[in-house]
């Protein structure tokens, strides 16, 4: 038997309902795709510039512990402007072109003028002499700066550097429930690529927001601190994680707030 033309008219009505019904879900996706890609870009880019500021710290950390030096020369402008130039070595752009009425523009500038702060604030400990370790290093700068934009940017954005749970030493950067998943259910699969962020739509506080997590591993220079043996106290007072070289040790958490 085959289907008479008014059972082939109804088959195709119901096709054409299907599709018009996908249609209505299909249709708002590039949107949403396009926002997120949006989102993504920048939360990286403040995520780079961050990482570009620690990154000076971290290269000038044996001068701020210079005991026979006095000033050391890193005020926040130069700090920020080396940062820049770092930024701009690593992705070719310069946050200083970005427009300052757009959100990415305003969290950028945020961000450099936190940097700036920073290290203006810092000027008596790191130029102290005759003290050697002062306790201003990487961490604590990024911990510093993060603190200090999200008051300048209130409910618009957050900057978190956090760390798989058993290894964080200030409780502030304890990884939340959100955070806390994407390490244990992504970053710490075999097959998660390395260094590569997840990142979702997520809700918080009712509110929709962008969430990305980028995940940073121990190089040689953090085992000092972070290695073995663990439970060894290091410099900075904190007893040694026993990490190894490329082990997820750390997490930046970026939010951005619809
Ligand atoms: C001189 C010792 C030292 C070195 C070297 C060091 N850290 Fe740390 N790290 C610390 C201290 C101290 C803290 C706590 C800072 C604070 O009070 O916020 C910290 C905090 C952190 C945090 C924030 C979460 C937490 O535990 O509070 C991460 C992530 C981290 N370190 C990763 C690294 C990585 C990755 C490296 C190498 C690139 C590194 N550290 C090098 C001492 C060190």
């Amino acid at each position: 038997m085959t289907a008479g033309p008014r059972v082939l008219r109804r088959r195709l009505l119901l096709v054409l309902f299907f599709l018009s019904v996908l249609g209505v879900f299909l249709a708002p996706l590039p949107v949403a795709t396009a926002a997120e890609a949006d989102d993504t870009a920048t939360a990286m880019r403040l995520a780079d510039l961050l990482r570009s500021a620690r990154t000076v710290v971290s290269r000038n950390q044996d001068l701020i512990n210079d005991p026979a030096v006095g000033d050391k020369g890193l005020s926040g402008e130069k700090v920020l402007e080396d940062a820049l130039a770092l930024h701009q070595e690593r992705t070719g752009e310069d946050p200083r072109d970005s427009d300052p009425q757009s959100r990415e523009g305003r969290l950028l500038r945020a961000q450099m003028q936190s940097i700036v702060e920073v290290m203006s604030e810092h000027q008596a400990t790191i130029n102290a002499k005759d003290v050697g370790f002062k306790g201003f290093i990487p961490a604590v700068f990024a911990r510093l700066v993060n603190e200090r934009f999200a008051d300048k940017v209130g409910e618009e954005a957050r900057v978190k550097v956090t760390a798989p749970e058993r290894l964080v030493r200030n409780r502030k950067a304890r990884p939340d429930q959100w955070e806390i998943s994407v390490i244990e259910d992504e970053f710490a699969q075999a097959d998660w690529p390395k260094g590569e962020p997840f990142s979702e739509v997520t809700e918080e506080n009712g509110n929709e927001a962008f969430r990305i997590l980028v995940p940073e591993y121990y190089t040689a220079s953090c085992l000092s601190c972070h290695g073995e043996p663990a439970g060894e106290v290091d410099i900075t007072g904190y007893p040694k994680e026993g990490g190894q070289e490329g082990d997820l040790g750390a997490a930046i958490s970026i939010t951005l707030f619809k």
